[in-house]
């Protein structure tokens, strides 16, 4: 049984309609309302670019992991990306006119010595190319609408829309890093 968690009810309804067996509940992951040392895998999917504030939830992922406990977290990043997935990035950018990054890009480039401050230690730190197929234009406007782009860029969501638009038929590679943590004794 998994406990999910997110600040926004949408995602949670969404959630509970994928996996209905499972509890899913409004919160903060900077205060998980779970024991401490109480579970042994966290898994956080395409959010730890956003989290907020970080030191604060990895202090709580750290608490709620038992020792030996194992993290998983998956997040957008452009290791993977061949050239001409980052041209099209770069086409994407100009559009919006932003440079696409999200909060916690600058200390998750090298998070070895913040996570081990939590006692999380670094077992792997991989990125990966998935090729994300544009069969029609609804599916180049959910891209766009996954970037977290500032609220009232109307004409510049658009502009984006209609550059990805020109690539339905093919696809676009996103990369995904997945960094794998295990819950160790912090030295006294
Ligand atoms: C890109 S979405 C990923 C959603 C989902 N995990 C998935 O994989 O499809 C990032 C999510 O992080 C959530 N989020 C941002 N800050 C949060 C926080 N402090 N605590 C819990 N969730 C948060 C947002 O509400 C959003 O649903």
């Amino acid at each position: 049984m998994y406990v999910g968690l997110d600040l926004a009810p949408a995602e949670l309804v969404l959630a509970r309609r994928a996996c209905p067996v499972h509890r899913f509940i409004l919160g903060s992951a900077a205060a998980l309302p779970l024991p401490t040392g109480s579970v042994g895998t966290v898994l956080s999917s395409a959010a730890l670019q956003v989290l907020s504030p970080l030191d604060a939830v990895l202090a709580e992922v750290a608490r709620v992991l038992a020792v030996g406990g194992t993290a998983v977290a998956t997040m957008p990043d452009g290791g993977a990306l061949t050239l001409g997935d980052r041209l099209r990035w770069g086409r994407l950018r100009l559009a919006v006119r932003e440079p696409l990054r999200f909060p916690n890009d600058a200390v998750l480039r090298d998070p070895s010595d913040l996570l081990a401050g939590h006692g999380l230690a670094l077992l792997d730190d991989t990125s990966r190319r998935f090729g994300l197929p544009l069969p029609d234009p609804a599916v180049a406007a959910g891209l766009i609408d996954s970037l977290y782009l500032p609220d009232g860029g109307q004409r510049d969501r658009d502009r984006a829309v209609a550059a990805a638009s020109r690539w339905v038929g093919d696809s676009i590679g996103i990369s995904v890093r997945r960094l794998v943590l295990r819950r160790v004794r912090l030295r006294e």
